[in-house]
């Protein structure tokens, strides 16, 4: 059955966990679709896990929507979330409707998310307006990395766990349907999801919130870049893909691969002709 915010929604009434993880092609879309989800986040994290960057902010709408079409046409029942990269809509609210309405239209998403708060609060609201699903995004919010001054967990601080809790209730007043928490202290997750009304999806933020999130490569072992704190390994799938690679190498250097069952045939007639 295809999630949909209602899905959301009725989970958080209900107490049951709602679970996601991000997925940037065909392939991995539908491998993780198969196992049930509720959502797939085709989540800027694409700019590091799979184009390289060092961070999020070089990441465009073209990526977004190219992405985010190939993991629509490979998760038939998981609610699809496209990411709004850096620049496409703190920029204006009519930046962040049309971009927005891209990633539904051209990229076939079931919702957007983006990140902040009170600052984008009109952002998301016209959105909303648009009849387009929004999830907002608090605590670490990567496209904010130059002014965190690094990755660093946020809401430490009274001031700054007060205003987080603020946040996330501008953003449920503002419409969306549910908020990621990213590297916000457990107990701090656990009151603001007690707060809110909607989901909280947490990463880094204990398990206290309403469902979880992770980056698919963090939590198959197919990212070595760095190992945030909060993810856990759930397969070592990378070391399979290495063991898969050198065992290609190997064979095709000995001459065992491609072996018979792999050729396809001529009819001898024909090529002796060829001779
Ligand atoms: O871009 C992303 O993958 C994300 C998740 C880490 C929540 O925003």
């Amino acid at each position: 059955m295809k999630n949909t915010v209602m899905t959301f929604k009725e989970a958080k009434t209900k107490g049951e966990k709602l679970t996601m993880l991000t997925a940037y092609d065909y392939s991995m879309a539908k491998l993780i679709d198969e196992s049930e989800i509720n959502g797939i986040l085709v989540g800027d994290s694409l700019g590091m896990v799979c184009l390289g960057y060092e961070d999020t902010l070089s990441v465009t709408m073209e990526d977004m929507i190219h992405h985010t079409k190939a993991v629509a046409r490979g998760a038939k029942n998981a609610l699809i979330v496209g990411d709004m990269p850096f620049m496409s809509y703190q920029t204006s609210i009519y930046d962040a409707v049309c971009n927005a309405g891209r990633l539904i239209k051209e990229g076939n998403a079931n919702a957007v998310k983006l990140e902040g708060g009170a600052a984008v609060v009109e952002q998301v609201r016209a959105i909303v307006k648009a009849s387009i699903p929004v999830m907002g995004h608090l605590g670490l919010t990567p496209q904010s990395v130059n002014a965190f001054g690094g990755f660093k967990v946020q809401g430490k601080s009274e001031d700054a766990a007060r205003k987080l809790i603020e946040e996330a209730q501008i953003l449920e007043e503002a419409g969306a349907f549910a908020i990621v928490l990213e590297c916000v202290p457990a107990k701090l997750a656990e009151l603001i999801t007690r707060k809110v009304s909607i989901p909280t999806i947490g990463i880094g933020a204990g398990k206290g919130c309403d469902g979880q999130i992770l980056v698919y490569q963090d939590m198959l072992g197919m990212f070595s870049d760095f190992k945030p704190k909060f993810v856990k390994q759930f397969s070592d799938v990378g070391h399979h893909m290495r063991e898969g690679f050198k065992q290609y190498i190997e064979e095709v250097k000995a001459g065992s691969f491609p072996s018979k069952e792999h050729e396809f045939k001529i009819n001898e007639e024909v090529l002796e002709k060829l001779y």
